[in-house]
């Protein structure tokens, strides 16, 4: 997995290159780029799979490349940004069933944000657990010390298609805690989260309710498949940010 085991690739090259060239001094810098290498995930396919065309996935690659060189200094960054897959042993079965039934209660606040995904933010049950030292402290023993900053956003897709399109995330879920509040109705096909190595083939991550990813989303390329007819979820993203790097 290290660039001692295999020869650096020319995608990775170029954009160590192209970093370089910018001089990145600066937060502004610092954006700048991110969303320029962000500009190329328009071309990716919303079903979890690359780009068939070589141009477009060379230039995908070179995106990929850039985004993670451009935090590559974090503690346990790997090719696919995952840091940890489980059920934190914090997380009673009381909790959780809360947390369902204010997401649930707060179905109809929520606003359409792209793609078929509603979102909305917590109430105090899903604010509990963004607050709690436990999950600031399962983060932070993976990623290191926080800034202050955190968020946490309820994500709803009730309907066949819902999907989110190969992305990386803003700035304040640098560090996304995605946690599996819900999934029904599907059969052997089901949406996934899908996380897009550097160099090699889509990764499916597989949760059940209760179960979260940790995982870098802010530099490395992820997405949901769309959803099946009748399937349904509801997911919980909660954002962190390390300390002592660039943000806004
Ligand atoms: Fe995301």
């Amino acid at each position: 997995m290290g660039d001692m085991a295999h020869p650096v690739s020319r995608e990775r090259a170029l954009a160590a290159k192209l970093i370089e060239s910018l001089g990145i001094a600066t937060a502004g810098d610092h954006f700048a780029a991110k969303e320029f290498f962000e500009l190329t995930l328009a071309a990716m396919p919303a079903d979890g799979s690359l780009p068939t065309d070589s141009a477009q996935l060379t230039g995908i690659r070179v995106a990929q490349e850039g985004l993670h060189q451009l935090r590559k200094h974090r503690r346990g960054l790997t090719e696919d940004g995952v840091l940890w897959i489980g059920r934190p042993d914090f997380l009673s079965d009381d909790w959780l069933q809360d947390i369902r039934e204010e997401l649930e209660s707060r179905r109809p606040l929520a606003f359409e944000h792209r793609m078929g995904q509603f979102l909305c933010a917590g109430g105090e049950a899903v604010t509990r657990l963004l607050e709690s030292k436990e999950l600031r402290g399962l983060v932070e023993s993976f990623v290191g010390p926080l800034t202050s900053k955190r968020q946490a956003s309820c994500l709803y897709y009730d309907r066949e298609g819902a999907c989110i399109r190969p992305h990386v995330d803003t700035d304040l879920f640098c560090v996304n805690a995605n946690l599996i509040v819900e999934h029904t109705g599907y059969t052997e096909r089901r949406s996934q989260l899908i996380v897009y190595p550097q160099g090699g083939q889509p990764r499916p991550v597989v949760l059940s309710p209760g179960e979260l990813v940790l995982f870098y989303a802010d530099c490395v390329v992820h997405a949901r498949t769309p959803l099946m007819a009748c399937e349904r979820m509801r997911v919980i993203s909660f954002g962190f940010q390390p300390e002592n790097e660039f943000h806004k």
